[in-house]
């Protein structure tokens, strides 16, 4: 294995598991349950930095008094490296997850992390567990990079001292049921974001405070929450952890409407990728502000055709019914439709290079 071109030093896990064990778990993979071998980690202290390390995944160490466990200051991504049919490794748009971190970081009051570094720590940790990237259709490896504030210091300011870990999980579907559409639930009692907060950031505190609006949709029945905007409940900006997409047929065209980007949502990646893929394939889009009252209208009369949701995670998922308070609206009689998985076989060709990369999107990991 090639250990000279990195500035990380790397000891290897005296604790891998056996080809056979990793294979077993391979062949069940879920979201977000399963590590690979080796994990990355960095720390930033006295403004720069340093002690770059790949070492055997396993706890981390912290000081109790360490500012993330008492005011949260902690940032993250998610993204994804494939395996290509030459059995060649790629990770899909790292720089732009390297850019939204650093824009999380600085809406944290954290430090930037070198686009390089960020993209050489993934490369790194790849190239050691290779043997974890999965080949089936659905499958991939997520790469979840995080930074935490680590002063030991009960002050609210920011830390001086951070670290950043990379850890990597073999990923099926996202949602148990595999590809089928989702039920969700629109909350009007509670908000994820409000104008001037971190909406933006992909920072913890934001999925934090999701989670009993999350409680709240399961007991209605639904996977997920559609959040408004904060002050009058009425404009639709995503799902937890996914963007929206909505799709219009007009004229005999279908063409494609997101909720544009304010400030109060995420500006998510495959979101973006989307918005290119389908102009490519015919469509018109659009980004502009979509109230719940007019997408419900809309449902209604049959001018929105689809409706699905997407995400690094989750990648394309249909939503198949639509419920809140006084109202529940099935959307394409509650089964994926032909934009949703038309866009859906288009980015996973694109992702796992079976389709030409056209704009450069694919990292490949040097494996020597
Ligand atoms: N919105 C939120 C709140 C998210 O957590 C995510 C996931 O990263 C997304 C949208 C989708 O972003 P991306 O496509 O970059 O994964
Ligand atoms: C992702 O899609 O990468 C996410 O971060 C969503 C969720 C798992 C938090």
């Amino acid at each position: 294995m090639n250990k000279k071109n990195t500035i990380f030093t790397i000891t290897l896990s005296r604790n891998t598991l056996p080809p056979y064990e990793r294979e077993q778990r391979l062949k069940t993979i879920r979201f977000g349950r399963v590590f690979t071998d080796h994990m990355a980690v960095l720390t930033y202290r006295n403004g720069t930095w340093q002690d770059a390390e790949i070492k055997a995944y396993g706890p981390l160490s912290l000081d109790p008094a360490s500012s993330v466990l008492h005011y949260g200051q902690a940032v993250f991504e998610g993204f994804k490296a494939y395996r290509q049919p030459d059995n060649s490794i790629c990770l899909f748009r790292p720089d732009a997850n390297a850019e939204r971190f650093n824009r999380s970081a600085q809406r944290l009051a954290m430090p930037q992390i070198p686009k390089e570094l960020f993209i050489e720590a993934s490369e790194a940790l790849v190239s050691i567990d290779r043997d974890w990237v999965p080949s089936g259709p659905g499958e991939s490896l997520y790469l979840r990079p995080f930074m935490i504030a680590i002063d030991p210091f009960l002050g609210v300011q920011p830390s001086k001292d951070y670290m950043f870990v990379l850890i990597a999980s073999p990923a099926g579907e996202y949602f148990s049921q595999g590809i089928k559409p989702v039920n969700v639930w629109v909350s009007k009692d509670y908000v994820r974001a409000a104008p001037g907060g971190t909406g933006e950031a992909k920072c913890a505190g934001n999925y934090a405070a999701s989670l009993l609006a999350q409680a709240e949709a399961k007991k209605q029945d639904c996977d997920q929450v559609i959040w408004l905007d904060a002050t009058q409940r009425e404009v639709i900006e995503e799902m937890g952890g996914m963007n929206l997409f909505f799709v219009y047929r007009l004229r005999g065209r279908s063409l494609v409407v997101t909720p544009a980007l304010t400030g109060t949502l995420l500006a998510g990646i495959t979101r973006s990728t989307l918005l290119t893929l389908a102009v490519e394939m015919g469509m018109d889009t659009y980004e502009r502000t979509l109230t719940i009252t007019e997408v419900l209208h809309d449902l209604e009369s049959g001018a929105i055709t689809e409706v699905f949701a997407c995400g690094t995670a989750a990648v394309i998922t249909p939503v198949g019914r639509i419920k809140g308070p006084g109202f529940d609206q099935i959307v394409n009689g509650g089964v994926n439709g032909p934009v949703a998985m038309g866009l859906r076989e288009l980015l996973l060709g694109l992702q796992r290079g079976t389709l030409p990369d056209q704009h450069g999107w694919l990292h490949r990991v040097a494996l020597d």
